[in-house]
């Protein structure tokens, strides 16, 4: 798509065409479109004349890159023990049940992915999620439902 080819190269105007401008160009397409295909991945290589397999292993290093299509809201729960001890099984079944989607996939309508994630630094209060940028702590599936509910209204 031209459009991507001309995204990435404003994203490679505005950051240079440097190895150290990848991160940050990888951050603003995040931004702008919650993930990087291999579209944006092939010109963002072309750009910065770095080769596609350098691009896709930076990319793919960091999970809050998400390298395929996700939803609008992209909801990931911590899979790390202090959770995990404090019942994050039960608060996965909740969203599992009140999307109707399994660990992992997306809606039909792409409104939500549901994923796992590393510890959130949030231990104290888990179990914990993420949705997009906002953390959901000291979750119940009670309380999980009702913020999954409130996002389906929005
Ligand atoms: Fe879940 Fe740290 S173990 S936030």
């Amino acid at each position: 798509m031209a459009n991507t080819e001309m995204f990435i190269r404003d994203l490679a105007d505005k950051h240079g065409r440097r190895r150290e401008s990848l991160m940050p160009i990888l951050q603003e397409v995040i931004d702008a479109r919650r993930y990087v295909d291999d579209e944006v991945m092939v010109n963002i290589a072309k750009e910065l004349d770095l080769s596609a397999a350098e691009v896709y292993g930076t990319a793919s290093f960091y999970s809050f890159i998400e390298t395929e299509e996700v939803g609008h809201y992209v909801i990931r729960i911590c899979k790390t023990i202090v959770c995990d001890m404090k019942g994050k099984d039960a608060i996965i079944e909740a969203i599992e049940n009140t999307l109707k989607i399994k660990l992992g996939q997306t809606t039909p309508d792409k409104k939500f992915t549901f994923k796992t994630t590393n510890c959130l630094g949030w231990c104290h209060k888990g179990p914990a999620m993420l949705i997009n940028d906002d953390v959901y702590s000291e979750l119940t599936p009670e309380k999980a439902i009702e913020i999954i509910e409130s996002y389906m209204h929005k």
